[in-house]
């Protein structure tokens, strides 16, 4: 029956691209759709999913076709590997390597209590987990997302869920539900897309690799890298590679991978970039530049900028009110993609010190600006 009603939708999916018709494949996020949505991945197909960091693009973790439809939507390289998502900590053996190894097991009670939420670990995978998944490697990023739609379709799957964020490759990642369908989306590809709502934090999981005598920071996002330095009685440094302050690490693509294309896997040196020029301004500086001719500039504000500032600007995005981090991290990609979408030919963003937070945007506003 299931199948029957699955092969009369896919039937009835709008075949064309343009905005509106890729729009319909937005649900909202009920009981029947998330049970439609786990019926489709079971049947191989992609869907887009919502989780407290961006919006991700899921497919069966132990399905290896399934997996490589994601890499075909993203146009990712096969050599960046995938996170997967898993319902509950009970279900870390559907990923990783079981029993853990004694080191690992200890970082993984560490770091337990933050599950569900926006952190993910490196270690040795399972052997359930296709290759295509960990791009060959022997280690697998798993994480257990808190957004409660996220978490009832990895509850009515009986296989975990690889999802990369749901841009396409080098783009910015989405954080609503219609950012799946815009110019820049993949939503062709996806068999529907579960909305729900505005992500919570606007910025990807903190990634660790565990294993080592002190976890090591692979990503900073949503988790900061104090909290975690804390959590482990290290100091902060001691999780970033040897030798390197932690500002440096605001931009994480700045160091020495000019002849490498990644610096660990995945870690593009250009990523999460609108295709408008992006300029970076010095924090709490006010903008000196001067339009050139015709030029149209955006401007998007951590705070509200003065009027006489706003009026060098075609379009101004105040992100918000007083500068604070969480509200700049959950309206960024909105903005940036707005701007993007806005005909002008340079963006230029505010920027924050590289502690908390402000490390994970950093890190992202850094990649965007950077052009390979
Ligand atoms: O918040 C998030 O983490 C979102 C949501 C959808 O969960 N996902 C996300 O996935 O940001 P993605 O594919 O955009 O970023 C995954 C990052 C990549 O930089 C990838 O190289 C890294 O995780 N990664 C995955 N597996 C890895 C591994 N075995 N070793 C090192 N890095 C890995
Ligand atoms: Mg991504």
């Amino acid at each position: 029956m299931q199948r029957i009603r699955l092969a009369i939708y896919y039937r009835w999916r709008p075949s064309g691209s343009t905005y509106s018709s890729v729009l319909a494949l937005i649900f909202p996020a009920t009981d029947e759709s998330i049970h439609r949505a786990a019926a489709a991945l079971a049947a191989g197909h992609l869907v887009g999913l919502p989780t407290e960091t961006v919006y991700g693009v899921a497919a069966n973790a132990w399905d290896a076709v399934a997996v490589q439809r994601i890499f075909a939507a993203k146009s990712r390289p096969a050599t960046n590997p995938l996170i997967v998502h898993v319902a509950h900590i009970d279900r870390l053996a559907d990923a990783i390597k079981m029993p853990p190894e004694p080191n690992v097991q200890s970082q993984l009670d560490v770091i337990a209590d933050w599950w569900p939420g926006p952190l993910t670990v490196v270690c040795p995978r399972s052997h359930r987990i296709p290759a295509e998944v960990t791009a060959g490697q022997a280690t697998v990023a798993v994480r257990i997302p808190s957004h409660p739609v996220a978490l009832a379709l990895l509850e009515a799957c009986d296989f975990p869920l690889a999802a990369p964020s749901a841009n396409r490759s080098k783009y910015v990642s989405p954080t609503l539900a219609k950012h799946l369908c815009g110019p820049h989306g993949i939503a062709e590809h996806l068999a529907m897309i579960l909305d729900g709502g505005p992500c919570q934090w606007g910025v990807e999981s903190t990634i660790i690799q565990l294993g080592g005598p002190v976890p090591h920071l692979l990503r900073p996002g949503a988790i900061s890298l104090a909290e975690l330095a804390d959590r482990f009685g290290v100091a902060p440094e001691s999780m970033l590679s040897a030798g390197r302050p932690v500002q440096d690490h605001a931009n994480f693509s700045a160091h020495d991978d000019e002849a490498a294309e990644y610096l660990a896997p995945g870690m593009m040196r250009q990523h999460y970039s609108p295709t408008t020029t992006l300029r970076l301004l010095a924090p709490d500086s006010q903008s000196i530049s001067q339009a050139v001719g015709a030029q149209r500039l955006g401007r998007i504000a951590f705070k509200p900028i003065s009027a006489g500032e706003a009026s060098r600007y075609v379009v101004v995005r105040v992100l918000s009110t007083h500068g604070d981090l969480h509200e700049v991290a959950h309206e960024l990609f909105a903005a940036l993609r707005e701007l993007d979408e806005s005909g002008l030919d340079v963006i230029e963003c505010d920027t924050c010190e590289p502690v908390e937070l402000g490390l994970a945007i950093m890190d992202r506003l850094h990649r965007a600006a950077s052009k390979m």
